[in-house]
């Protein structure tokens, strides 16, 4: 038997200590956002009775979660005067939705899990698959603010711009599809981007095809569409790019749905494939980034395949040799990678 290293165990102690202090936090975060909190002291320094005051909340409820939040070094304390206030960069993470460091999308993910962790312990036993809608609606909006804040200003600015393709063309309507679009978000930003290019998005998720719709119409365009069904049994056709963010992993047949995209693609149609960065083999991803994508794999990402016919349970970890092994499968002869890193892998395939 091997003798216990009680350093090493000390170590791991203090690691899961930080971890169990850092998913508390974040809870914390999600409340913060919830009740207002992080935007009522983002107007100035505060007392536990004034930051009260001002988000409409019980104070001795408010106290102690500032003083969780302070002591995380999430908010700033002045023992002087027994005041908490946001630091500016404090402000940018907890108090600026929209930007690509915003925390409260990172906890509403955490949150979601949680929340569903009992289906996942479910699905351990019996090998089924969790169907994306069977999730609580936190993760759906988590998805959509994460996509929103994080790939879609990249997708615009710097993705689109390196696909060999003019979407800018007048007198033409190019086609644009998104495959597996939840919310529609950026299906929305390629309507407004290319306001000549008549956009698609499918979702089987019902509800999220729904949102999708109302916000398009809110926006006053009618160059979006929206239809849920699965992605296999599309009937539109002809199109100039198709995008799948963040999905094609959680396809029960990747192999299939790309071949599809292909065979719905124009000839020389791009099909634009946006994955979490993950590098192909398990032990180079011993990151942060691995340790989180790993776990939502787990209880989202792997359910989700497992759930629908195919069940390939490709993972949200794939990294660039896996998912251009797919695309090649799928008959698309000429792939690239327009990123691979450090958030997200880009690959650009052509049939
Ligand atoms: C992680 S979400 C990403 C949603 C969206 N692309 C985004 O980034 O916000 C994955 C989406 O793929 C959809 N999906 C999974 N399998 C699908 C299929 N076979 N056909 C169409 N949509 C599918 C799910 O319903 C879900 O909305």
């Amino acid at each position: 038997m091997s003798t216990i290293e009680k350093s090493a165990v000390e170590l791991l102690a203090q690691r899961i200590a930080g971890d169990m202090a850092g998913g508390l936090g974040m809870i914390l975060v999600h409340i913060g956002e919830q009740t207002g909190l992080f935007v009522a002291l983002a107007q100035g320094s505060a007392s536990s009775q004034e930051l009260a005051d001002r988000a409409g909340l019980a104070e001795r409820y408010v106290r102690e979660w500032a003083s969780a939040m302070a002591a995380a070094g999430y908010i700033l304390y002045d023992p002087a005067d027994a005041r908490f206030s946001l630091s500016p960069e404090q402000e940018t993470v907890f108090a600026s939705e929209g930007n690509s460091y915003y925390a409260p999308p990172f906890s509403d993910m955490l949150v979601s899990i949680a929340k569903d962790e009992s289906l996942v312990v479910d699905a351990f036993r019996t090998g089924e698959g969790i169907p994306w809608g069977d999730h609580n609606a936190c993760l759906f909006c988590s998805t959509e603010r994460l996509t929103s804040q994080t790939v879609l200003p990249q997708l615009i600015q710097k993705w689109l711009p390196q696909v060999h393709i003019d979407l800018n063309c007048e007198g033409s309507v190019p086609r644009i599809v998104d495959i597996g679009c939840g919310r529609g978000k950026a299906a929305i930003a390629m309507a407004e981007a290319f306001p000549h290019a008549s956009v698609y998005g499918l979702d089987l998720h019902q509800p999220s095809v729904e949102r999708a719709r109302d916000a398009a119409a809110s926006a006053g365009l009618s160059n979006a569409h929206f239809i849920a069904a699965p992605a296999e049994d599309t009937q539109e056709k002809d199109f100039d790019l198709a995008v799948i963010i963040d999905a094609l992993h959680d396809m029960g047949d990747p192999v299939a749905v790309a071949a599809k995209v292909r065979s719905i693609l124009k000839p020389e149609g791009r099909f634009l494939v946006i994955e979490p960065y993950a590098a192909d083999r398990l032990e180079d991803n011993f990151t942060l980034g691995g340790r989180m994508g790993y776990a939502a794999s787990t209880c989202i990402c792997t359910p989700a395949s497992l759930s629908r016919p195919g069940r390939a349970a490709l993972g949200a970890q794939a990294g660039y040799a896996r998912l251009s092994d797919v695309l090649k499968r799928a008959g698309f002869n000429k792939i690239r990678a327009i990123q691979n890193e450090p958030t997200n892998i880009v690959i650009e395939a052509v049939a």
